[in-house]
Parts: structure tokens; C-alpha cells; sequence
């Protein structure tokens, strides 16, 4: 069993996908840079890997995704402009993505699953636990996620992944644990693992949300998984094995998470969203929440 020692630091964030849910917006966008208010949904995520003490970032690519590099960077002009007309405000808003994290990329090539992507991370995390966050899923700021599953992972050792409970009607739509309870209520532990089963099949109605902590035992056991649902390489089986057997990597814990998410893969979801969090905003929130209600009062 490998049980971490150091500190974990580094942050995964796959992000080949097409996000064909989205055309024709992501023909030529990439989909994580669709703006959830006025910020893109990506920066959300690589906010939320800070926090929780991750400052070193890989973002897993592909064709199309330069927009996600030039977004990390420096942009000269528009900071000189903003400077020379005294725009601080705005200026702080374009630094602040650039000076957020230590940015890294490496390319899927070809796009074979999210397990294969995770494992176009192996050379750059090395022998060290590391967080993978899924850019689909945003989880709000105020109900912290994974600064908890790294606790639990310095607690435990292994692998730590995050389950939320679903109506058992949307178990298809994600990885499904079986659970065994610990000590601590909000913590389980992970048993077994399946990939979007039907209702029938399912162990349980914890589905498998995008955050997790995992031992680099799963590298090894990625190079050995065979295609799975779909025909990709999934990272659910990876953990599948993991969960059936702790010598490869420890054990596999699962926190309970009961805050707020959105999926923004989901149309609807993101729609949402993005609504809730223009309600909350302190500069939009108090005139936009007067609009929703009288547009809700006066059209629906
Ligand atoms: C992926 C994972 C799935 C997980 C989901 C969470 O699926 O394969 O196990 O439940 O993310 O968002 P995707 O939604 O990318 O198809």
C-alpha cells in the first residue's frame, strides 16, 4: 500500500473533449471556455484546485484547445491597453487567471477515454498522489469538496473519489459505487465500482461526481484496463480494481458530498448555473434577481 507523505500538489484536469452537446458554440470554442456569467467554466475549476492547496496544474488537451492556453497566459496588449487607460479593475480580472496557478498541458493525441487521459498525466505526476477534476463539474466554492477528499486521503492512503447521491432514474448517466459505512458518516468505503449502468444493475445510488484523489497505483493498473463502456478506456475500471483489491494501491474511500454541483456539460445544467450564480453575484445579483422575478411572475 503506498500512503502518501508529502503533500499532495499536483491537479489533473482533463479537457480533449468535443462537447458536441454545445455545437455550434463549440465548433471553434472549446467547451470549457464557455462563460458560466462572466468568467469561463474552466477557470472555476482550476480556482477550486487552488484552494484546496493544488497550485501545480496539467490540463490534458487536444486539437482545437489553444484557447485554454492563451486564456492561463499573459495577454500583453489587452494589459497594456487597460493599464494605459488607468482600468485597474478590468486589469486585475485579466492577470487573475494567468497568475492563478502553474500551468501545464500535454495532448491526448487521440481521444481514447477519460481513463486514457488520465493517463497522459503519468510522466508529469510521477510517484505522488494527484487530484483529477472533471471540467463538466462545478462544484460551488462554498461547499468545499476536495480539500476534504485529500484529508480523507492523508487519512487513509489509496484513493479517494467523490459520491453524491442520485435519483436512482439518472444512475445510467455515471460511475456507480458499491459502499461499505465507516466511522465517519461522510465517509465510505468504496467496494466496487461500475461504469453508467442501467437502473437494474446498479449497486447503489452514489454516482461517482468529478473530483478525485488518486494513488499512482492507477497508472499501472490504466496501462493494463481494456476498453470499456463505449469502447474507451474508463477510469471507473481502474478503480474497479483498485476497490477489489487494496495491494495494488491501498484502499478506495469515497466522500459523501451533499453541496451544491453543476453539471455544465448539460445545457440545462449550465443554464442553471449560470442563473444561480448571477443571483449571488454582488454586482449583478440584486438587479438580475428583480428581472428573474418579474420575467418568472409575468411569462410562466
Ligand atoms: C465521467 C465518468 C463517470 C462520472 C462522470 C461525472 O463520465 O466516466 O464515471 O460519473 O464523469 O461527471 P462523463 O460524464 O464524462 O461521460
Amino acid at each position: 500500500m503506498t500512503q502518501s507523505r508529502t503533500r499532495i500538489s499536483k491537479a489533473v484536469i482533463p479537457a480533449a473533449g468535443l462537447g458536441t452537446r454545445f455545437l455550434p458554440a463549440t465548433k471553434a470554442t472549446p467547451k470549457e471556455m464557455l462563460p458560466v456569467v462572466d468568467k469561463p467554466a474552466i477557470q472555476y475549476v482550476v480556482e477550486e484546485a487552488v484552494t484546496a492547496g493544488l497550485s501545480d496544474v496539467l490540463m490534458i488537451t487536444g486539437r482545437n484547445k489553444r484557447p485554454l492556453e492563451d486564456h492561463f497566459d499573459r495577454n500583453y496588449e489587452l494589459e497594456e491597453t487597460l493599464t494605459r487607460k488607468g482600468d485597474d479593475t478590468r486589469l486585475a480580472r485579466v492577470q487573475e487567471s494567468s497568475d492563478l496557478a502553474t500551468m501545464h498541458y500535454v495532448r491526448q493525441g487521440d481521444p481514447r477515454g477519460l481513463g486514457h487521459a488520465v493517463l497522459c498525466a503519468a510522466p508529469h505526476v510521477g510517484d505522488q498522489p494527484f487530484a483529477v477534476l472533471l471540467g463538466d463539474d462545478l462544484i460551488d466554492a462554498r461547499d468545499p469538496l476536495l480539500s476534504r477528499m485529500v484529508e480523507v486521503q492523508e487519512q487513509h492512503g489509496g484513493s479517494v473519489i467523490a459520491l453524491m447521491e442520485v435519483d436512482p432514474a439518472q444512475i445510467h448517466l455515471y460511475g456507480c459505487a458499491a459502499v461499505k459505512p465507516t466511522e465517519d458518516e461522510t465517509v465510505v468505503q468504496v467496494t466496487g465500482l461500475v461504469e453508467k449502468p442501467d437502473h437494474a444493475d446498479a449497486p447503489s445510488n452514489y454516482a461517482v461526481i468529478g473530483r478525485y484523489v488518486l494513488d499512482p497505483a492507477v497508472f499501472d493498473v490504466l496501462r493494463k484496463t481494456k476498453p470499456g463502456r463505449g469502447g474507451e478506456i474508463q477510469l471507473t475500471d481502474a478503480l474497479q480494481a483498485l476497490a477489489s483489491d487494496p495491494d495494488l494501491g491501498g484502499p478506495v474511500h469515497g466522500v459523501i458530498f451533499k453541496g451544491r454541483r453543476y453539471d455544465t456539460g448539460d445545457r440545462g445544467d449550465y443554464l442553471r448555473a449560470i442563473v444561480r450564480l448571477a443571483c449571488e453575484r454582488e454586482d449583478l445579483g440584486p438587479d438580475f434577481r428583480d428581472w428573474l422575478r418579474s420575467y418568472v411572475t409575468e411569462e410562466m
